[in-house]
């Protein structure tokens, strides 16, 4: 795969795709500005070359529609202030306003292109849609890891109809750092698993299997594995229709040799609530009419004997409700174990570094992936559409 380093992009109209789908709160404030602190060397990279730099990115499911909220208005200014330069906002992606926008650029300017998903051909993948978007461009840079797991026109059309193409630097490290702790890790490798359901991760879990020493699992989706048990998990979230799927992993890990980790105990709460009552239990003692939302701390204990022999932990999910403080506490133990540890550590997932974050320790992980769904899909064993279409 060709870097932005392998091309010439001096002078160049220089089509950047990025991910600014970032969290935002009512009044349009920025509450995470991780997706767009991690593109910056590649800008910047560009504006040193004397490029043209376009950046285009999608911001929410507007639908194809124009839904002002998800207007990338805000993300234009935050990055102007971080790059201390102009960033013009084109009204538009393609069309006479994109076109005038990017005509009237100098070597050195920064256009950012309203929100690709303004128009259902984005999605839709349409061809016509992505050679407007690149007759805006010489070359063709994708640098949004977390979208290339999407088929979209600005990810895998676009590269059809650009010259000259390639990866920016955060794809480049993005996956650099996968192929580390995947493919080619320091052993023993721990994959700690959480997040609300079994049925978004089967997929990854089953192929992880192949690649892991270990396996930790935690949060929501425990309580399906403890079920298949033989555990009563009281009226915890459970996926019944998993069941059998949940003891064939577990069967399956016992014949590859990995050892899978279930909670020992969990805290119970008698209802989904930041006040509800709650206590710690073992999993033999969850009342009938509590839901477990928390790992308890035996089970930290436990896992954080596991994690201290690791050389490379993998983590994606939290390991309970952890924007509720009462139920937080064993994900910020983990994550404080995951940051002490001397293992490379990756954490992904939209919940998961969040709740990094949350603990103060994200300067302490190795590297906190950008991607939702595409940290998944590389966890799943697949090919991210995104990055085939530019060594197509
Ligand atoms: C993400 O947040 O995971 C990416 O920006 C992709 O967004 P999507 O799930 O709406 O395609």
């Amino acid at each position: 795969m060709k870097t932005i380093r392998d091309l010439d992009i001096t002078g160049k109209r220089v089509l950047i795709r990025v991910d600014f789908n970032v969290p935002m709160d009512e009044t349009g404030t920025i509450t995470d500005d991780l997706r767009i602190r991690t593109v910056l060397p590649t800008i910047e990279y560009g504006l040193d070359q004397g490029a043209k730099i376009i950046l285009c990115s999608h911001m929410g499911r507007p639908k194809g529609q124009r839904v002002e909220k998800y207007s990338l208005g805000p993300v234009a200014h935050y990055l102007a202030g971080i790059l201390e330069k102009p960033v013009r906002l084109a009204p538009d992606c393609v069309g006479p306003e994109a076109e005038s926008a990017v005509g009237s650029m100098n070597n050195g300017d920064v256009v950012l292109l309203e929100n690709l998903r303004f128009h259902a051909e984005e999605q839709a993948n349409d061809p016509e849609f992505a050679k407007q978007l690149a007759a805006l461009a010489d070359v063709y840079i994708n640098n949004a890891f977390a979208v290339s797991h999407r088929a979209h026109a600005s990810v895998v059309g676009v590269p059809k109809y650009c010259g000259a193409k390639g990866a920016g630097f955060l794809l480049q490290k993005e996956m650099e750092y996968f192929h580390r702790s995947i493919d080619d890790p320091f052993r023993p490798l721990v994959a700690i698993v959480g997040g609300a359901k079994v049925s978004s991760k089967l997929g990854a879990l089953d192929n992880m299997l192949d690649k892991v020493d270990c396996m930790l699992i935690g949060g929501a989706m425990a309580n399906t594995f403890l079920k298949s048990q033989g555990y009563g998990v009281g009226v915890s979230k459970v996926e019944d229709e998993l069941l059998d799927s949940a003891r064939k992993l577990l069967t399956d890990a016992a014949e590859k040799g990995v050892k899978v980790y279930l909670p020992v105990d969990v805290i119970a709460a008698d209802r989904f609530a930041p006040d509800a009552v709650s206590k710690q239990v073992t999993i033999q003692d969850i009342p009938e009419n509590w839901m477990a939302l928390d790992v308890g701390p035996a089970t930290v204990i436990c896992f954080s004997e596991v994690l201290a022999d690791a050389r490379t932990i993998i983590w994606n999910g939290p390991m309970g409700a952890f924007e509720m403080d009462a139920f937080s506490r064993g994900t910020m133990a983990l994550a404080h174990t995951v940051a002490a540890s001397h293992a490379l550590s990756i954490t992904g997932g939209g919940d998961s570094n969040a709740a990094v974050k949350q603990s103060g320790e994200s300067e302490n992980i190795s590297y906190m992936s950008t991607g939702g769904g595409a940290f998944l899909m590389l966890m799943e064993g697949k090919e991210l559409p995104g990055v085939v279409a530019l060594e197509e």
